[in-house]
């Protein structure tokens, strides 16, 4: 091989390299809270059944994802994006446009659950159980969370807030702005910019091929 043609290859390789690391992540992904262990407290030991920050740790959040909660009525499910009422384990102050309470006030105990929870707004988001006046969040089931902006919002999500809590709006009821979160597509951009990058980059490099090739003739 000529010496040309092997440092070409290596700019490719390095160029490709490049662009894998980049790359944004290409789809969303559910997350089961605790895999296998679920969202389960135990009240007669006061421990939960999984390490919440540790598998918190172990994952990878983005806008889009959902998180799984495998539990039961006996646990509850709030979000939350207000440090205080994370650190306060409780909704009693909180306002409705920060918490989001997935299931609470439970009367009926035992009842098996899947809460699937939307991860809509990049940052910090908390969850928590509020369930025994605290006590399940003081113990641990609780845990914090980074959402990164991955491939943003999919339109099934991009207009906050979740369903379940909607008032329908009144025939002459001003509609509240719908907010689409700026920048939503960067990720795809910066996919995009980087493969075209890459491809100026292969373009300009056949054009000095063909002009080595030019003067060896
Ligand atoms: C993730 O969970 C949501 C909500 O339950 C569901 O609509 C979606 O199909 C699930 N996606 C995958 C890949 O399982
Ligand atoms: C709670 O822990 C106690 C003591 O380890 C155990 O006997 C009991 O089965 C546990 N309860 C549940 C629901 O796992
Ligand atoms: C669980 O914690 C609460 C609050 O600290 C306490 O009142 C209760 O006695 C504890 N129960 C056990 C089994 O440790
Ligand atoms: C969870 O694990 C972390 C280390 O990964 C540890 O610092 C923390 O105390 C553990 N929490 C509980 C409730 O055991
Ligand atoms: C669920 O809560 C009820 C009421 O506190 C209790 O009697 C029951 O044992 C709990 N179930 C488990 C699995 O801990
Ligand atoms: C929550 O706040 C109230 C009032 O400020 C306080 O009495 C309570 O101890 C706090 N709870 C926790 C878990 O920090
Ligand atoms: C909520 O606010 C009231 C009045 O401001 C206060 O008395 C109460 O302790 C607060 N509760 C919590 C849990 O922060
Ligand atoms: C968080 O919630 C508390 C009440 O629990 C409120 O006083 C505070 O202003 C909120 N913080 C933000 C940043 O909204
Ligand atoms: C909630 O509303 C308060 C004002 O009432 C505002 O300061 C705060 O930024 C809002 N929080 C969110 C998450 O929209």
């Amino acid at each position: 091989m000529r010496p040309a043609t092997i440092l070409h290859l290596t700019i490719i390789a390095v160029l490709i390299t490049a662009a894998t690391a980049q790359d944004p992540p290409t789809k969303y992904t559910n997350h089961t809270v605790g895999d296998n262990a679920g969202w389960f407290f135990n009240s007669t030991t006061n421990t939960t059944v999984a390490n919440y920050s540790s598998w918190a740790a172990s994952q990878t959040f983005n806008l889009g994802d959902y998180l799984i909660f495998r539990t039961s009525s006996n646990q509850t499910v709030i979000q939350t994006y207000n440090l205080t009422t994370f650190k306060n384990c409780s909704i009693d102050n909180s306002s409705d446009n920060d918490t989001i309470v997935y299931n609470g006030g439970n009367t009926v105990f035992d009842q098996a659950l899947v809460i699937p929870v939307p991860l809509t707004i990049q940052g910090s988001n908390y969850f928590f159980s509020d369930a025994n006046d605290g006590i399940q969040c003081l113990y641990g089931l609780a845990f914090e969370i980074n959402v990164n902006r991955g491939l943003g919002l999919p339109p099934s999500l991009n207009q906050p807030p979740p369903p379940q809590y909607r008032e329908p709006p009144g025939p002459d009821s001003a509609s509240p702005p719908i907010t689409i979160p700026a920048g939503g597509n960067d990720g795809f951009k910066n996919g995009l910019s980087v493969h075209v990058i890459a491809g100026a980059v292969l373009f300009a490099l056949l054009a000095v091929n063909g002009g080595i090739g030019v003067e060896f003739f």
